[in-house]
């Protein structure tokens, strides 16, 4: 029963049948109007989220199964050994969702749980987005996925993480425009700087622009995980970064006359790492690679339940 965590055991055929699930059933969502049908998913949120849970919730709805919502708070998992309540929940519903704050913790619950998982988002991987990227990269050029250039400028962290593992399996070129990510950060995964070191089509440069005249894509992300980016205590880091990250802002100047496609997995902070000129720029395709993460969740949750099985 496959876990969708790191995505690290997850083969190049794994995930191309995944976006390919995605990407047919996008094209004919009346084909699968009861590909679910009374199957249920439960979703965890120790964190917010917009995108992630509605894009789950929509994507059960429309394929004829049931979604419910676990806020952790106001349930259970609070209160007593998660090994406990996974257990117990997997025997009502068919997949769990959960977007936590330690991966840790979704290992535990993985090994308890009778049902595949599928991490929602934590300190080191976000799988789901980086599906939903490479489907968008996919529906925004006319190259083969293998030929594309995606260059991802701010901070390494979980997004930038499970890109590193996309671009790896499916062989599309990455460069990170990055500050050097310290090994006591959250989101450090040594075998994925390990990816970087030995697959030479993933590099890592300290600007930019040293490598946005190739570029097919530029993306960001936040520079603070969200968690913390309305933590008082984070005001002070929050002001020094935007003098330290400047340089890896997209912007108008940072794009000029660049024939690219401007990607944010939201949400987006006006100013940080990306400013509001860059988000409505033509070549901006933030919303259709938002309004993607129900067809990628579609993909996955099919593959996972109905495909794979
Ligand atoms: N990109 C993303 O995961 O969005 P949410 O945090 O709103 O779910």
């Amino acid at each position: 029963m496959p876990h969708v965590n790191h995505l690290k055991d997850f083969t190049t055929q794994d995930l191309t049948d995944i976006l390919s699930w995605a990407k047919t059933i996008k094209d004919n969502p009346d084909d699968f109007r009861s590909a679910l049908s009374h199957q249920s998913l439960a979703m965890l949120f120790q964190k917010t989220s917009t995108r992630t849970r509605v894009s789950f919730e929509v994507a059960m709805t429309e394929l004829g199964g049931h979604a419910l919502f676990l806020d952790w708070q106001s349930s259970n998992f609070i209160l007593t050994d998660l090994a406990y309540e996974i257990e117990y929940l997997s025997r009502n519903v068919q997949v769990i969702m959960a977007r936590l704050l330690h991966n840790s913790d979704f290992l535990t619950m993985a090994a308890a749980s009778q049902v595949p998982m599928i991490n929602g988002c934590c300190e080191r991987y976000h799988p789901c987005q980086a599906l939903t990227d490479v489907l968008t990269m996919t529906e925004h050029s006319d190259k083969p996925l293998e030929t594309l250039h995606l260059l991802y400028t701010g901070v390494q962290n979980n997004v930038s993480n499970s890109l590193v593992l996309m671009a790896d399996r499916l062989g599309f070129s990455l460069t990170l425009a990055t500050p050097e990510p310290a090994e006591n950060q959250e989101s450090f995964d040594a075998d994925l700087q390990a990816m970087i070191t030995n697959n030479p089509s993933i590099v890592q440069v300290a600007d930019p622009r040293d490598a946005i005249v190739s570029a097919d894509f530029i993306y960001t992300d936040t520079w603070i995980d969200m968690q913390y980016f309305n933590d008082p205590t984070k005001h002070a880091e929050k002001t020094a970064l935007v003098a330290q990250m400047q340089r890896f802002q997209i912007n108008a100047d940072l794009v000029a006359g660049h024939e690219l496609k401007i990607m944010h997995d939201m949400p987006i902070h006006n100013d940080y790492e990306i400013t509001e000129t860059a988000v409505r720029d033509p070549r901006s395709i933030i919303f259709d690679q938002a309004a993607n993460r129900l067809h990628a969740q579609k993909g996955l949750l099919y593959w996972l339940l109905v495909a794979n099985t």
